[in-house]
C-alpha cells in the first residue's frame, strides 16, 4: 500500500488511544470489515473526494491532481496525517479526518496540530466513526508530541467536539478569517449547472 505516512505511527497512536482503542479499528485489524488506516494513493478510486464533497466544495479534482497533492504532502514528512476508515467489503472510504503539524520556534521549538476535514459518509453516521477518527487524531497528536491541537467548527458541532475534550478558552476563542473571493467564485462556477433548453 502507498500510504501518506508511516502506518506504524498510527499503530502507536492506536495503542495509546484509551478512548476508542476498544473499537478495534486499526491498520492491522483484519477481523473487521472496517479498517482505520492512513490515506493511500489509491483512495481516489475508493471515493475519497466524493466523501469530502459531503463536507464542502471540492471542485473538479482529477486523479492526476490528487496524485500530485498526495506526493507533495508525503514529501513533507512529519506534516500531513490524514486517516480514513475503509469499508473493505464495499470498497469505499466512509470516514476521514486530518491532523496537520506546524513546527514552531516557541515552546522550545515545539509543534502544534490542527484537526480539519472531519467527515463521515451520510450512510454511516451515528456509528461512532466520527468520534473514532477524532479520538485517533488526538492520540496521534500526543504520539507526535504536540503541545496543543485546535480546530474550527460550526456552532452545531461544538457540543460534539466538547464531548471529546475540546474547550473554548475564555477570552481566547475567537476565530477570524479572510476568504479569497476568487476561490469562492471558482467554487460557485463548479457547482452551477445551467438549465438547458432541450427543445
Ligand atoms: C459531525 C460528524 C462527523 C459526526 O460523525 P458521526 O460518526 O455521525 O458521529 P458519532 O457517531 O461519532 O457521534 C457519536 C455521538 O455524538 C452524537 N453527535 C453526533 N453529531 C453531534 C452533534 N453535531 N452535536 C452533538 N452530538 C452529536 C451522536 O448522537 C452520538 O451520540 P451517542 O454516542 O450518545 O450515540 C458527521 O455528522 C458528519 O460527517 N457531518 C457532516 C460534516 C461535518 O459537519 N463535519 C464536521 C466539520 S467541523
Amino acid at each position: 500500500m502507498d500510504y501518506l505516512f508511516d502506518p506504524s505511527t498510527l499503530a502507536a497512536a492506536t495503542a495509546a488511544d484509551d478512548a476508542t482503542r476498544a473499537d478495534q479499528l486499526s491498520v492491522d485489524d483484519i477481523g473487521c470489515k472496517y479498517r482505520l488506516r492512513p490515506l493511500c494513493l489509491t483512495d481516489y478510486a475508493l471515493g475519497y473526494l466524493d466523501l469530502l464533497s459531503q463536507l464542502t466544495v471540492t471542485g473538479s479534482v482529477t486523479q492526476q491532481m490528487y496524485a500530485n497533492t498526495f506526493d507533495a504532502m508525503r514529501n513533507n514528512s512529519g506534516t500531513y496525517y490524514i486517516i480514513v476508515i475503509e469499508d473493505t467489503e464495499e470498497n469505499c472510504i466512509v470516514a476521514t479526518g486530518s491532523l496537520t503539524i506546524e513546527k514552531k520556534f516557541i515552546h522550545q521549538c515545539g509543534q502544534r496540530g490542527r484537526i480539519e476535514d472531519i467527515v463521515v459518509h451520510s450512510n454511516c453516521r451515528g456509528k461512532r466513526f466520527g468520534k473514532i477518527v477524532v479520538q485517533r487524531l488526538i492520540a496521534l497528536s500526543r504520539v507526535l508530541n504536540c503541545y496543543k491541537i485546535s480546530l474550527e467548527c460550526k456552532d452545531s458541532n461544538v457540543n460534539w467536539y466538547s464531548s471529546m475534550g475540546f474547550v473554548r478558552e475564555p477570552g481566547n476563542s475567537n476565530y477570524m478569517q479572510i476568504r479569497s473571493y476568487l476561490f469562492q467564485l471558482i467554487a460557485f462556477c463548479y457547482s452551477y449547472t445551467p438549465t438547458r433548453n432541450v427543445n
